[in-house]
Order: structure tokens, then sequence, then C-alpha cells
């Protein structure tokens, strides 16, 4: 197919040039060269006239930016969260919204793990004590901090992430409960908390795996650090939002919790002058739970494979509009 007759496709970052190349035998592919993602109106003037979206987490896909390109066909996010998605808006222009899900499950939970231990066991304020040249003896009472084996770990939101942190924590002889989704095969001994105030309450590490939504926004905030154990650490690699970040910073200074390793924050990234970065207690990366080489990959063939359906007008392999779509 000659360029002009196929359709066109915006890519809002580079990623795995193979991986796109696929793509290109059957579509004309736009790729965005700059490390930092397109602001909101340089994504819509791209998407003009585009049959399909490769996206990221960065980029608002709304009702404004559809109306923008009224070609669209297809969205492709490579993510496995999809919340900078209006997918009811995409759904009714029949635009059809495909994620990445299972790929990263293990490895975001192997992620999710490091920073409970990090947290745990003090690991990155150790790390930077020793950078500072602040080591000067072994201090039989210094750098405590929490067992990992034998404790409690509260997940909230056991779908295929949470079930995977369920997993690990068997192999460190933890009690697993949780709040929100269902336990399958690898952690049937989860236990269900009665109710989110009783998992915070009976936990040691709480762990979220939840979506953002209306229903999680700011589910973990003042009243929720009240429940939690003083000695508890708090592990965040869903997104930013489902944690009020100012009630967050007041529990961590207050001593209600000691620790939160935080993958996400609200926003992304973080502000500099955000008080939670002046708290020792707190261990906080960049959003790099699924970034392993080969998860990254498999969501970036996964949301090739996506676009692929999605300009051929074939259902998604992994589309989270397909049944909409199809009752239309
Ligand atoms: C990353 O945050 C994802 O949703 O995959």
């Amino acid at each position: 197919m000659s360029n002009s007759q196929k359709p066109r496709v915006f890519v809002s970052r580079t990623v795995f040039q193979d991986v796109i190349a696929r793509l290109s035998e059957e579509a004309e592919v736009d790729v965005w060269p700059e490390p930092l993602p397109p602001s909101y109106e340089e994504l819509c003037r791209r998407a003009r006239g585009c049959a399909g979206l490769f996206t990221l987490v960065t980029d608002r896909v709304d009702a404004g930016l559809m109306d923008a390109a009224p070609t669209l066909k297809v969205v492709g996010q490579m993510a496995v969260g999809f919340d900078n998605i209006d997918v009811a808006a995409a759904t009714e222009r029949g635009i059809a919204v495909g994620n990445t899900p299972d790929v990263l499950s293990g490895t975001t939970a192997d992620f999710a793990f490091a920073l409970l231990m990090a947290g745990a066991r003090r690991i990155v304020e150790g790390n930077r004590y020793v950078h500072e040249g602040r080591w000067q003896t072994w201090e039989p009472m210094g750098f405590m901090g929490q067992d990992i084996h034998g404790a409690t770990l509260g997940i909230i939101g056991l779908g295929r992430i949470g079930r995977e942190m369920a997993k690990r924590a068997s192999g460190f002889d933890m009690k697993v409960l949780y709040h929100g989704g269902s336990p399958s095969e690898g952690c049937a001994d989860a236990e269900e908390a009665r109710s989110l105030d009783d998992l915070l309450e009976r936990s040691d590490f709480v762990t979220v795996h939840a979506p953002l939504t209306d229903a999680t926004h700011h589910m973990l905030g003042e009243a929720q650090f009240r429940r939690m154990k003083s000695t508890a650490v708090l592990i965040n690699t869903a997104r930013g939002p489902i944690v009020d970040q100012e009630a967050l910073y007041h529990a961590l200074s207050d001593g209600e919790i000691a620790h939160a390793a935080l993958d996400v924050t609200d926003p992304e990234p973080i502000k500099m002058d955000d008080p939670l970065l002046t708290l020792d207690n707190v261990t906080i990366v960049p959003h790099i739970a699924s970034a392993s080489t080969a998860a990254r990959r498999r969501m970036a063939e996964m949301t090739v494979d996506n676009i692929l359906a999605g300009l051929r007008g074939e259902p998604l392999p992994t589309g989270v509009n397909n049944r909409e779509l199809a009752s239309v």
C-alpha cells in the first residue's frame, strides 16, 4: 500500500522501533520525537486526520480531542490503566479503545513488593545516609524498620496485579487481607476484610492496586490514615489521586503511619515544592513499576496489535469497550 492510501496513526512518544515498524506496514506513522509528551493542543493537532492513536498515560484523550479528530477509529493505550481516556466519549463516537492488561501484572507486583521492602527496611534512607558520608559506626538503634515475614499485607484491589502481589506475599509467610476484587488460584488463602477500615486497622502494609475512578479518588485520606497502624507502610503503584497527598503528608509527618513508598503521585511529575519531598520517611520513584524491558516491549506489541485490529475494523484483542461497541 502506498503511503497516501494508508490510514494515519500518531504515536505520542518514541517506543521500540521494531515494534512500530510493524505498524508502519499498514499505516502512515507519525512519531512524536521529543522526550517530553506533546501538549494537549499539539496532541489534538497531530490527531487531526488520524485513524489511530498510540497513547500513553501522559496523554489526555477526551471528547474535545476526539471531536478534533473525526476520522479516529482506534486509540491504543500502552498501559493497563486508562483513566486519561474518556472511554464513554469514545464509545459514543464509535472509537475503539484498547489497553495492555496481564503482560505487566507480574512486573508491577515485583516492583510493588520491592517498594514494600524498601519502605519496611528503610533501604533508600540508608543509601542516602551512606552517600552523604554520615555512616560512622554500626548503630544498635539505628535504621530500625518493620519485619516483612509474618506481617499482614492489606491489598486494596485484588485484581490482576493485586493477586500477583498476594502470591509474592505468601513466600514471605504473610497474612493477606483484601478489599475489593476476588482471590483466585495462587492466593486462595487471602481473607476478605470486613471493610476498608477493617483492612487499614489490621494491616502492617497497605498496597493499592485499584483503578482510578470517581469511587477510588482520594479513597485514602485523613480519616483512613488515622485508622492505620503507626508502624504501617503504604505502597501505591496504581494512580496518585487515589491517595489524598496532603493528608498523606500530615499522616507521615505526624507519625500516624511509618512510611509511604510511591510509584505514582498527584500530579506527575510531583511538584518540587511538594512537602512530601521534605520527609525522610517517603520513597518516591517516577512511575516505573512496569518498566522492565520485557514488559514494556510486550505492552508496545499489544498496543500495536490493538491499533492494527482497530484500523481493520476488527474487535481489539484487548479492547476496553468491545462489548459496548458491539451493541451500538
Ligand atoms: C501504568 O501506569 C499502567 O497503567 O500500565
